[in-house]
Order: structure tokens, then C-alpha cells, then sequence
């Protein structure tokens, strides 16, 4: 078992329940994640990364359909009962929530906060021991253990992130998931941030999801990645020969689009791509990508491309990748 992957996810696929219908916001993802490695999820807004995050944890609203295949540590997340999915949720897969940062109780102190999961899950033993495990995490990330006595008011937005990474590491996870954890935050402090996770992972040999619309942001901090388009993986490698010669067009376009990290007018509108993504609801014919790709041909309008090889450890969906050069 110790051989299998920590995480494998097979063909998932996400449909909410809306008023104006079904949308399939992940139509068909697959990809494994081996213990200690970190896999980078990139993709413009509405591609479906944390579609795909909160599914692993089963973290999405009543009525949403998952198909396929979730194995966390060899254990089928979707047949899982609600009172042991409370338990993984914590201490064996945790999650930075995407724009989380005013998710702390403001009336709380931070200590009480992080120290809540571990009383809840029964890691530690006592009140005591939690909050010795308390001060322990606050340093790990990089804070004064007496900020436990705060309130999240009286931290920065970079401290209030670190105090956010610190509850989700509060039951020893190994699996952390982080859904665009910087993006609140400007360059100096992101920088602190990304660089705290990596070290975490190295000290914990913790395996990590990390989201992010800006691949170069990625590259520091990630093994491998994935590029999302239209609810599915386009593209997959080791991330900074993935990021330095992409092989998809949207995978170029989007590497384009960042050419430093954290401009916030980049980030709003990507100067790499022209046009918007697609409507989960109403893809494109053929290669959902083919409206706004400038090598499209013919057959792109018909042939829906499937992820093949296209390099060592890398696979994209692509026709004209697909051909030997
Ligand atoms: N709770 C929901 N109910 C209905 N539709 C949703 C819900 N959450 C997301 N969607 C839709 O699903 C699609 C994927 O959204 P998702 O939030 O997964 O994208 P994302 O890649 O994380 O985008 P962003 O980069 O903006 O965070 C979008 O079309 C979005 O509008
Ligand atoms: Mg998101």
C-alpha cells in the first residue's frame, strides 16, 4: 500500500445544479499525487481548480454530482460516511480555502482557532497539549508563538494567511491543499508565503495541490503541473520545463501571461490570451481551446483532442502536438 500514490484521482467529473441548468465545471480529470510531491493546478478563472480541490474533500454544495474516482491514501473519498469524512477533512487532508482570509473568527483569539480542529479530532490529548501544539505550529509558520493571544484583527494579511496554513497543518494532514493562497496578498508577502510552504513541505514531507492562475508562481514551488482549460487537464509535466517550452498553445499563452510575478494587471486580464474562457456550460466544438488558439486548423473545430504523451513525463491535448515532429 506504501507504494500507491497518496492521492489518485480517476476521471472526475463535477456538475452543479444551477437554476439555468446543469453546469459541468470538471469534466473528466485524472492524475495521481505521490507522497511528498507537490502538484501546481493552473488555469484561468472558471476552469474548474477549485471545483476539482473542494471535490477531494468532498467539500461542495447538496445536489452536486461527482463521478469517478477519489483515493486518498487507498480510501474512496466519494463512498466515504459523513463522520469519517470529518475526520480526513482534517487530519489527513486539509485545505486553504481560497479568499479565506476573513473566514477567522473575528471575535476568537487565533490560538483557540488553530486549537479547535485538534480538541475536535481528538490529536491531542488535553487542552494543555493543544496549546503547546499551538505555539509549535504559529512558529513553524513563521509567527511569535504569543500571537495566539490575538485576534485576527490585529494581524496583517500575510500574518492572518500563515495563521490560516498553520490550523490546516493544526492534525498533521499529510496532504495539504492550497487554493490560490497569495493572491490577496502583494509581492514581498506572497513571496514569504510561497516560500513557507515549501519549506513545510520539505520539514513535513507534506504532499501539496497548490492553485494558482499564475503559472510562474508555480514553478517555485511545485514538481509537477497541470494547466486546466474548460473543466479538463490540457497539459501536464514537470513544471519548469512545462512553463519554459510549453507544448499547448493555452499552455504558452497563459506562460506569457505572467511574465512577473504578481502584476495585478496581468492578473486581471492576461496579456497572453486574447479572448475569454469558455462557458463550462456550452464548450466550444472539438478542442474547447480552438476560438481563441492562432494555430487552430480545420480539424480543430471538429477532432476533441485527448491528453497523449508529448514528452518525457509530459502529456498534452493537442492535435498538433499529438504528431511526431
Ligand atoms: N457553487 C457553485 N454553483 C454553481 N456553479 C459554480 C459553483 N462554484 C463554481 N461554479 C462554476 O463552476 C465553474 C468552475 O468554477 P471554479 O470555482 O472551480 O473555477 P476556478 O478555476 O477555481 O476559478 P477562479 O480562478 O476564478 O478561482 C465556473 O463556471 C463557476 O461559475
Ligand atoms: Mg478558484
Amino acid at each position: 500500500m506504501s507504494d500507491a500514490p497518496l492521492l489518485r484521482v480517476d476521471d472526475l467529473r463535477v456538475t452543479y445544479r444551477t437554476r439555468s441548468g446543469d453546469l459541468p465545471a470538471v469534466q473528466g480529470v485524472s492524475f495521481d499525487l505521490e507522497r511528498g510531491a507537490s502538484l501546481g493546478l493552473a488555469g484561468e478563472s472558471g476552469c474548474g481548480k477549485s471545483t476539482m480541490a473542494n471535490a477531494i474533500l468532498r467539500l461542495l454544495p447538496t445536489g452536486t454530482t461527482v463521478d469517478g474516482a477519489v483515493l486518498l491514501d487507498g480510501q474512496d473519498v466519494l463512498a466515504m460516511n459523513p463522520g469519517r469524512l470529518r475526520s480526513v477533512r482534517w487530519t489527513e487532508g486539509a485545505i486553504v480555502f481560497q479568499g479565506a482570509l476573513h473566514a477567522l473568527n473575528p471575535v476568537q483569539r487565533i490560538g483557540a482557532q488553530i486549537a479547535e480542529p485538534m480538541l475536535l479530532h481528538r490529536t491531542q490529548p488535553s487542552k494543555r497539549a493543544a496549546s503547546t501544539r499551538v505555539a509549535e505550529l504559529l512558529e513553524q509558520v513563521g509567527l511569535p508563538a504569543d500571537r495566539a493571544g490575538a485576534y485576527p484583527h490585529q494581524l496583517s494579511g500575510g500574518q492572518r494567511q500563515r495563521v490560516l496554513i498553520a490550523m490546516a497543518l493544526a492534525c498533521d494532514p499529510s496532504l495539504l491543499i492550497a487554493d490560490e493562497p497569495t493572491t490577496a496578498l502583494d509581492v514581498m508577502v506572497q513571496a514569504q508565503v510561497l516560500a513557507l510552504l515549501a519549506r513545510l513541505r520539505v520539514e513535513r514531507g507534506l504532499s501539496m495541490i497548490f492553485i494558482t492562475h499564475d503559472l510562474s508562481v508555480l514553478t517555485d514551488v511545485c514538481d509537477d503541473l497541470a494547466v486546466m482549460y474548460g473543466g479538463r487537464i490540457v497539459e501536464e509535466g514537470r513544471s519548469d520545463e512545462l512553463f519554459h517550452t510549453p507544448r499547448h498553445p493555452y499552455t504558452a499563452g497563459l506562460a506569457a501571461a505572467f511574465p512577473t510575478i504578481g502584476d495585478p494587471a496581468s492578473r486581471m486580464n492576461p496579456s497572453g490570451l486574447g479572448g475569454d474562457p469558455p462557458d463550462p456550460a456550452h464548450l466550444p466544438s472539438g478542442c474547447p481551446f480552438h476560438p481563441r488558439c492562432a494555430r487552430a486548423e480545420d480539424r480543430c473545430r471538429t477532432e476533441r483532442p485527448l491528453l497523449m504523451p508529448a514528452g518525457e513525463l509530459r502529456r498534452a491535448a493537442c492535435v498538433l502536438v499529438e504528431e511526431p515532429s
